[in-house]
């Protein structure tokens, strides 16, 4: 059976000051629920993941990387090592969001190089892919979410459904509260799964969580959850309130009884 993931990526939000009071918020909450087919991830900015992670530490949340460096070490100003995040005990981070495709010109080969240097050091990758407005509007959605899952794991090993995760993510519906309705998702995810199971196995393709991410919130989860592919969300603005990141790990729990 699939966990549900409940993933927030804070992007570039959040000082000192507010990484602490989220987790004052949410500590007691988390530590009394029961986790066990739901998985809470948080990703902060890098300079607060080890605080994120100390303040969180007693309770089933997990801490993620939002991006790593596809270099192992050097002379990369600014860049951060998938091997520094594993000495962080971390054991998730996203890699190839859109955001960064965009705005650092990460290619399927570059999110390829940065996904390997997660799984060398033993983390597993929230893989995100999707498509513009523009490449669904010319009706052009499966051809890039092939492209790109054939790009970012041209020749990756996978041993188990475990190894990685899986966000769909439209450009089009990221900030904009414009939301895939469930079926749309569906669709892709769907699409994803059968991609999963032709190239690796059959059940690496049914245990593997594929999330849904772009303008998710607590009033569209339950309806995307109900989605026989959707296994979570990749979550940015509404992830940011504590309330309504609690909420949604509600919807969650209750969708996973
Ligand atoms: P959003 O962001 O929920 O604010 O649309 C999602 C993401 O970019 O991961």
């Amino acid at each position: 059976m699939r966990k549900i993931v409940i993933a927030g990526n804070w992007k570039m939000h959040k000082n000192l000051d507010e990484v602490y009071s989220f987790c004052k918020a949410i500590k007691e909450p988390l530590m009394n629920k029961k986790f066990d087919r739901v998985l809470p991830i948080l990703a902060p900015s890098f300079a607060f993941l080890s605080i994120l992670k100390d303040e969180l530490q007693d309770t089933a949340l997990q801490v993620a990387a939002q991006d790593v460096s596809c270099h192992n070490d050097g002379a990369f100003t600014g860049e951060v090592s998938a091997n520094m995040l594993a000495s962080l005990g971390l054991n998730y981070s996203i890699v190839g969001h859109s955001e960064c495709r965009n705005h650092h010109n990460d290619s399927n080969e570059v999110v390829r190089e940065k996904l390997l240097k997660l799984m060398d050091n033993g983390i597993k990758p929230i893989l995100c892919i999707g498509e513009s407005l523009a490449q669904r509007d010319k009706g052009e959605t499966g051809q890039v979410i092939m492209e790109q899952l054939e790009g970012c794991l041209r020749d990756v090993t996978l041993y188990t459904a475990s190894d990685l995760m899986i966000a769909y993510e439209p450009i089009w519906a990221i900030g904009t509260g414009r939301t895939a309705s469930g079926e749309q998702a569906q669709e892709v995810h769907r699409l994803i799964r059968k991609w999963l199971a032709d190239t690796y196995k059959d059940q690496l393709a049914d245990e593997l969580c594929i999330l849904y991410g772009g303008s998710v919130k607590p009033s569209n989860l339950a309806g995307l959850l109900s989605m026989p592919d959707i296994d979570g969300g990749l979550i940015g603005g509404a992830s940011l309130d504590a309330n309504k990141y609690l909420k949604m790990i509600d919807i969650a729990l209750e969708h996973s009884k």
